[in-house]
């Protein structure tokens, strides 16, 4: 079975906010931040919701694939930051785009949820289920950030990023993954959601932020990355001088440069726009490949491998053939 992406399309507020605006709200320097991160400035949310920024990136991978959404089958956003718990933002967009024989559901995997939906509409295609998808990363970030903590505020973004997915079964298989969760080491980042507070318990209750331990995050992203994409491409048999592009979860610079040195494959294969828009978990991929296509640097009939890693923790590569 082949998994063609048939159109991309990606979202991000209107509003910038730049590292030398940080400076005047926690203390830090454009240049620490530069150098620590590769973050220059990231898009932020001043009433985008996720359902909306979501919608608006759907619309445009629809678009791009010429395809209307009456026929879509199934709508997956993988996001961690939704607005409401009930209903799940997929089904907003369902309604926004007017899908309405869409099944449509969330996923939330943090910054691995885009590509554990990938995979999802891969195996449902792989079932005979349905034979096309929309697939959307999401996020409003900015809303759950602490913004007097200077080391995770400098790090998020808010922006939406989609693909319009078929099956195809005349060519030939295109499509490798392998995914993994590690509970155990969860508590490295966290946000909590709403307290108890019911009749026969209440206790005050707390704004929660993403809290995280940046060291531990940074060693988990670049040892299990660069393991399971080495696994991954094992496991294809595909060899790295095939790989074109690594377009991988953009959470900062320095992550990736350990990787591609863990991989001995030159950083020009990885492309990256998180100085431009900073770490936007789950939509960090989904945009990047957008971006990746629309300037030219991603082309029909190159191999890419897609990697995704974050809370959880979760952790995963595909290789695609376009
Ligand atoms: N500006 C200036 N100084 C700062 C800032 C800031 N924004 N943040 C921290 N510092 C200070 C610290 O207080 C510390 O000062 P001290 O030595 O006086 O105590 C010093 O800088 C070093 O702090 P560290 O936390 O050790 O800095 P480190 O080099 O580890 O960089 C960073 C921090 C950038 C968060 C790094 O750990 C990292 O990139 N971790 C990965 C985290 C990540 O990407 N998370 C994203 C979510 S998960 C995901 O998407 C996979």
């Amino acid at each position: 079975m082949n998994l063609q992406i048939l159109g991309t399309g990606s979202a991000l507020p209107k509003e910038v906010l730049t590292n030398k605006q940080l400076e005047s709200i926690v203390e830090t320097t454009d240049e620490w931040v530069k150098e620590r991160t590769g973050i220059a400035q990231r898009h932020v949310s001043t009433g985008e919701t996720v359902a909306s920024l979501a919608t608006d990136a759907a619309k445009k991978a629809l678009d791009a694939a010429g395809k209307s959404a009456e026929d879509v089958e199934l709508i997956i956003v993988a996001t961690c930051s939704p607005e409401l718990a009930l209903p799940c933002v997929a089904c907003q967009v369902q309604a926004e785009i007017g899908a309405s024989k869409a099944v449509a559901f969330d996923l939330n995997a943090a910054c691995s949820g885009f590509l554990f939906a990938l995979n999802t509409a891969y195996s449902y295609f792989s079932s005979g289920l349905y034979k096309n998808a929309v697939i959307i990363g999401a996020e409003v970030l900015s809303k759950i950030i602490d913004w007097t903590d200077r080391g995770t505020c400098i790090l998020f973004g808010d922006g939406a990023g989609a693909v319009y997915v078929e099956a195809n079964n005349e060519l030939p298989d295109n499509y490798k993954f392998v995914q993994y969760a590690n509970g155990s080491k969860g508590m490295v980042l966290t946000c909590g959601l709403r307290d108890l507070d019911n009749p026969l318990h209440k206790e005050e209750l707390m704004k929660k932020y993403v809290w995280m331990d940046g060291r531990e995050i940074f060693q988990f992203a670049v040892r299990q990355v660069s393991a399971c994409i080495e696994e991954l491409l094992e496991k294809a048999n595909v060899a790295k001088e095939n790989i074109d592009y690594y377009v991988l979860h953009q959470a900062n610079a320095r992550i990736i440069e350990g990787i591609s040195k863990r991989l001995k494959e030159d950083l020009s294969k990885f492309p990256t726009n998180v100085e431009h828009v900073g770490n936007m978990s789950s939509a960090a991929i989904p945009v990047l490949l957008d971006e990746s296509i629309k300037n030219g640097t991603v082309k029909k009939g190159q191999t890419l491998v897609l990697s995704g890693f974050g809370a959880g923790l979760t952790y995963g590569a595909s290789v695609i053939t376009l």
